[in-house]
């Protein structure tokens, strides 16, 4: 016999809320009055942003890191800083935030987008290699939900084409490609401390590089186009100020001595989850193969196939939130249907017109994108993977429920609307 789906009336599977985000203490306020109590509130002046940047550098064997104030300029900043300009072309996923695209069109140049993989979310390298023309100057490929992007054939494809691979690892802290830290692997990566983030100061961005040469053009680019050693008022570049302020480093240093042991528990739920969850007909949650040495489980994505559950994705989400599992849809719309795109609303930013009158995002396609987007695709957030193995039990059972009751839901749904699904 079926146990009550908890929106039909029946107990809900869970009513402990799971934990919250941020997760904070003694430590951040002790370091934080210590920066404000210092005076030295500014990156150049301070020794937090500079102990941080040190930091995340080493962890990901990366030779430079700097920090500045959120993923979505780190992102601008690296396109300019790999000398991308108008007419250029840069191919992206469409199954991102909207930052790894209008960052491209930020730097003046064309975001191009190549659909992604239905089993793991990320950039398909054939769609990759098809999307190349003449124009094609980078690559972004974005570890979507912690999942590392295919980056050995990634890299091939942009080693034969001469171009710049930019990996958005904003979703990825402490994900592990073959054993390798992501975001150090391709030319340089890119990293965000927005609130939601698994590493995070409430703002917040920092990009990594391995060249002496992108390096000091980053540095400069965030510092006004100034040049170390060079007096305040020499610029010799065009830049901005996009420093990262001093408490928001004393955060992300306390933060930081959290990190491994949080992505240590996020790892361990997240291939408990996946483990269980595969085993319910019609749920696919995003595939790793043994490339994916530690996943940075920023979300846990899942597919739900709509034709083996027999309910469509709205339906399952108010269900398993009524059993108290906080679930969402994620993004339900790919980024070249974002109005932003369908009419070419950039402002001034006027160099994707250089490559010239057929780009029309309207006529873009790429459907294992919009088949996750529109129809399947299911998050759960990364503060949910910080319990104990009992949270993640219960994320399974409400799961189980749900699909045992799904010829319930079918008709209800049917009743709603006076359709069968
Ligand atoms: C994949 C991805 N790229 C870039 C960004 C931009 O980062 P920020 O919000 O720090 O500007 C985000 C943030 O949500 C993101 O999820």
């Amino acid at each position: 016999m079926t146990v009550t789906l908890a929106i039909h009336g029946g107990s809900p599977v869970r009513t402990e809320p799971f934990p919250s985000w941020p997760i904070f203490g003694e430590q951040e306020e002790r370091r934080l009055i210590g920066a404000l109590r210092s005076g030295a509130w500014g990156k150049l002046d301070g020794e937090e942003v500079k102990q941080f940047e040190r930091r995340f550098a080493e962890y990901h064997q990366a030779k430079h890191a700097i920090a500045v104030v959120n993923g979505t300029a780190a992102l601008r900043l690296a396109l300019v800083a790999a000398g991308i300009r108008a007419g250029d072309e840069v191919i992206v996923p469409p199954y991102t935030f909207v930052a790894t695209a209008s960052a491209v069109i930020e730097a003046n140049a064309t975001p191009v987008f190549a659909d992604i993989e239905l089993e793991t979310f990320n950039l398909d390298p054939r769609a990759v290699e098809a999307a190349i023309t003449p124009r094609t100057r980078a690559i972004i490929p974005v570890h979507l939900a912690g999942l590392p992007c295919d980056m050995e054939t990634i890299s091939k494809i942009a080693q034969r084409h001469d171009l710049a691979v930019i990996e958005d690892a904003c979703h990825a802290h402490g994900a592990e490609y073959k054993g390798r830290r992501v975001g150090a692997i391709g030319h340089m990566g890119v990293f965000s401390f927005q609130s939601s983030k698994n590493l995070t100061s409430g703002e917040g961005g920092i990009v990594l590089t391995n060249d002496d040469h992108l390096a000091a053009r980053l540095w400069s680019i965030h510092n006004c186009g100034r040049m170390p050693g060079r007096a305040w008022y020499e610029h010799f570049m065009i830049g901005g100020n996009y420093r990262l302020g001093e408490f928001q480093g004393a955060v992300l240093n306390s933060q930081w001595d959290r990190f491994e042991q949080q992505a240590e528990t996020r790892e361990r739920n997240g291939k408990y989850l996946a483990e269980h969850l595969a085993r319910i007909p019609g749920i696919f949650p995003q595939s790793r193969n043994a490339d994916c040495t530690r996943h940075g489980y920023h979300l846990f994505a899942l597919r739900l196939d709509p034709n083996t559950i027999e309910v469509s994705r709205e339906v399952l989400l108010d269900a398993l939130q009524a059993e108290g599992i906080p679930c969402v849809a994620g993004y339900v719309v790919p980024l070249y249907r974002q109005p932003m795109f369908e009419n070419q609303a950039f402002g001034p930013y006027t160099g994707c017109r250089d490559t010239g009158p057929e780009l029309d995002y309207r006529n873009t396609s790429c459907p294992n994108c919009e088949t996750i987007s529109s129809v399947q695709g299911v998050w759960l957030e990364q503060r949910l993977l910080l319990g104990p193995k009992h949270d993640m039990e219960d994320i399974v059972v409400a799961f189980e429920k749900v699909y045992e009751n799904r010829n319930r839901l079918a008709e209800q749904a049917a009743d709603d609307t006076g359709n069968v699904f």
